[in-house]
C-alpha cells in the first residue's frame, strides 16, 4: 500500500485536538493491549511507538513503576498535546518515523504501541526497525487492524469507482510471517473481531475524518467526490432495519520477543 506520508503527518497533526474525544474504539484496545501485555519486573526502558496522545505513555507512567518511557509519533502536533497532557516527568518525546527509527540499538526492553502501525507504509521495514531497538530479550506489544476492518465501506465504495478509499489491512499469516523474517520469535497473535455502530454513513465517515484516519493512499482519488458519488456510496452501504448501519473491525494484538 502506497501511502502520501506528507499528507499522513498534516491528517493525524490536525486530528490531535479532537483525537481524545472520539477515540473510543482505539482507547478500548489500547486498554486491552495494556492488560493482556505480561510485564517482566526486569523492564526499565519503554518506548510508545505512535504515541499520539499520549495514553499508552500515561498508563505506563504509573507511580508506582519508574520507567523511563519514550513516547514517539510522526505527526509533531500529537506529539506536543501528548507532551501537555502527560509532562515531562520519565517520558521523552520523539518527533520520528517507524520505518526509520531515529534511535540507536538495543534500546528498548520493551515496546508498545496502539493501533498505529497500520499506517505504515512499509510494515517489515517498520518490524525491522522495532527489532533493531529492542534489547535482546526485549517485548514487542501492539495492536493493530487486521484484513475485514472496514469492509462494509470498502465494498460500498466498490460499487462507485475503482478508487482507493479504505487502507489495505494485513491478515493475521501474513502478519505472522512478517514478524518472523524481521527476527521475532515465540510470536502471539490474537484475534478480536468488533463492531461499532452508527446512525447513518455520514456519522461514521465524520468519525473517521475526526481521529485522522484520511485515506492518504496514493491510489485515492485526488478530485473532489461529487455529492453524486458520496449518495452512491451510502445507498451501496448495508443498513440495519433501523436505517442505522456498522462498521466490523478485526483487531489483531501481538506479543513477539527478540530472544537473546
Ligand atoms: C490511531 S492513532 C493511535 C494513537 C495512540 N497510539 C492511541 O492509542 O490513541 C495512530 C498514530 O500513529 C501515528 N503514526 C502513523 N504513522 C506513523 C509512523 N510511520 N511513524 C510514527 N507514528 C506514526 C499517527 O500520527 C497517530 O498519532
Amino acid at each position: 500500500m502506497l501511502l502520501d506520508k506528507t499528507q499522513l503527518k498534516q491528517s493525524f497533526s490536525a486530528a490531535s485536538s479532537a483525537y481524545d474525544a472520539l477515540a473510543v474504539l482505539q482507547r478500548e484496545v489500547g486498554l486491552r493491549l495494556l492488560q493482556s501485555a505480561e510485564m517482566k519486573s526486569g523492564y526499565r526502558r519503554i518506548m510508545d511507538l505512535g504515541c499520539g496522545t499520549g495514553f499508552i505513555s500515561a498508563n505506563l507512567n504509573n507511580e508506582n513503576r519508574h520507567y523511563q518511557i519514550t513516547a514517539l509519533d510522526i505527526a509533531y502536533s500529537m506529539l506536543s498535546l501528548a507532551r501537555r497532557q502527560n509532562g515531562l516527568k520519565n517520558i521523552h518525546y520523539i518527533c520520528g518515523d517507524a520505518e526509520n527509527l531515529p534511535l540507536l540499538d538495543d534500546r528498548f526492553d520493551a515496546v508498545f504501541s496502539n493501533v498505529a502501525l497500520q499506517w505504515c507504509q512499509d510494515l517489515p521495514q517498520a518490524l525491522s526497525e522495532l527489532y533493531r531497538v529492542l534489547s535482546p530479550g526485549g517485548d514487542l506489544f501492539f495492536s493493530t487492524f487486521g484484513l475485514g476492518t472496514l469492509s462494509e465501506l470498502k465494498s460500498a465504495w466498490s460499487e462507485v469507482d475503482d478508487y482507493t478509499h479504505v487502507n489495505d489491512f494485513v491478515s493475521t499469516e501474513q502478519l505472522a510471517d512478517l514478524l518472523s523474517v524481521a527476527g521475532f520469535e515465540n510470536i502471539d497473535i490474537r484475534v478480536e473481531d468488533k463492531i461499532s455502530h452508527y446512525d447513518s454513513v455520514m456519522e461514521l465517515m465524520k468519525e473517521l475524518k475526526g481521529i485522522g484516519a484520511h485515506n492518504v493512499t496514493v491510489g485515492r482519488k485526488k478530485r473532489l467526490t461529487t455529492r453524486g458519488q458520496l449518495q452512491k456510496m451510502i445507498q451501496a452501504y448495508p443498513k440495519r432495519a433501523d436505517g442505522g448501519i456498522v462498521a466490523s473491525y478485526r483487531v489483531i494484538y501481538v506479543n513477539a520477543v527478540k530472544l537473546l
